[in-house]
């Protein structure tokens, strides 16, 4: 379907569902696939995503009483979510919508109170965990709309922040800034190189002249993606923490790899140095990748994300077999200039740069290794980076 299809969907399904609201508006928020730079954004790294052009679409209109009501057409069992604006806590029964509610919280908590609800119906074309920020897109359109519809003085950037929060403190996962500050701040055809520390945000061109970059989804999502993920950041705080008593420093990825080899006999427990030395180098990675895109050096910037693989493999253990056997195999075949989980872990996505002729060979191979290694199913779909989060005019 085109965007303009989908966006027509999208006020046919809102006219179904709430025939007896007002008109609504359309609005898109993108998810992201990450090119480097993995689980450093909440240690003061650099990180490397695009937006995609796939993302959520919401529809929505404001109401005149204090009701929230909320419809995906994603999650059609989960049926029409009510609450009210005075109501608003983290409810398993509401399934997805509890991401757009902890926006409407995040911003209350900061001040942005509604002068009324709002009805809205999401649909999209994001694969849901699949790794690639749907739920960040569900909060980031939330954020969008909201400050749309009630004429709230808040630009994406703090759009990116508030949605954070809510995922932080509503949701309880201790994400960082990455995903929701790519879905509000993303640009066409280019990649955010995002300072985690202090924000600053570079777009550099997206230019793989000729090489394609494709995602390729392992269709599984291990239980323990949001445990193991704050199990992770509190492992990286205490490695800090313990760097501290002998060098005063800031954030992990301050550190250069040498710095790191200096102070790490500080660490006290092998699991944090091994968390402590991913976020380092993934750092040294990171910042060394986007130099060589700048330079035109592909095959380089494929050497690091092999790398950077290997690391998040080996010292932050967050991927799994499946991530394995997709990054491992597409490292070995032909075209193939570098592979990589790309997001959380545990699951989800690889993200791949293969040349363009070599693209219909590594399909047919990769999915065939894959589903005789797993007796699983891969999806593969081909990148293309597209603007943040707006109202769809
Ligand atoms: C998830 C989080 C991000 C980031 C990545 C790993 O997507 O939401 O903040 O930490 O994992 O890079």
């Amino acid at each position: 379907m085109t965007n303009e299809q989908y966006i027509q969907q999208t006020k046919d399904v809102f006219a179904a569902v709430f025939p007896d609201a007002g008109t609504p508006r359309v609005f898109f928020a993108p998810g992201r696939v990450n090119l480097i730079g993995e689980h450093i954004d909440y240690n003061g790294g650099h990180v490397f995503p695009c937006a995609l052009t796939l993302g959520t679409y919401a529809a929505a209109a404001a109401r005149s009483d204090r009701k929230l009501r909320f419809y995906s057409e994603n999650f059609k069992e989960d049926g029409v979510v009510e609450c009210s604006l005075d109501d608003l806590k983290n409810d398993p029964a509401h399934g997805w919508a509890n991401y757009a509610k902890a926006v409407v919280w995040s911003y209350a908590q900061h001040g942005y109170t509604l002068p009324a609800g709002f009805d809205v119906v999401c649909t999209g074309n994001l694969p849901a965990k699949s790794g690639l920020s749907s739920s960040a897109s569900v909060e980031v359109v939330t954020g969008t709309l909201m400050a749309a519809l009630f004429g709230l003085p808040v630009e994406q950037k703090e759009n990116a922040l508030l949605c954070q929060y809510a995922e932080n403190r509503f949701i309880g996962v201790n994400c960082g800034i990455m995903d929701q500050f790519s879905s509000a701040k993303g640009k066409k055809d280019h990649a955010l190189f995002l300072n985690t520390a202090t924000l600053d945000c570079q777009t550099v061109p997206l230019d793989l002249s000729g090489r394609r970059l494709i995602i390729v989804n392992t269709n599984v999502k291990h239980e323990l993606a949001s445990s193991a993920y704050n199990d992770r950041r509190g492992a990286c705080e205490e490695a800090l923490a313990d760097i501290r008593k002998v060098r005063p420093i800031g954030a992990l990825c301050e550190l250069s790899p040498q710095d790191f080899d200096a102070v790490k006999g500080a660490i006290r427990r092998e699991a944090a140095l091994k968390r402590a030395r991913h976020a380092v180098t993934e750092e040294a990675r990171t910042v060394q990748a986007v130099d060589c895109l700048q330079r035109g050096d592909l095959a380089a910037f494929g050497r690091l994300m092999n790398g950077s693989h290997e690391s998040l493999k080996n010292d932050f253990e967050v991927s799994c077999a499946e991530l394995d056997v997709l990054a491992e195999t597409a490292q070995t075949l032909q075209g193939v200039l570098g592979a990589r989980m790309t997001g959380g872990g545990f699951g989800g996505c690889t993200v791949n740069i293969v040349e363009e002729d070599a693209v219909p060979a590594f399909i047919e191979t990769l999915g065939r290794i894959y589903t005789e290694k797993t007796g699983l199913t891969a999806s593969f779909y081909t990148a293309a980076a597209g603007d943040g989060a707006h109202e769809c005019i």
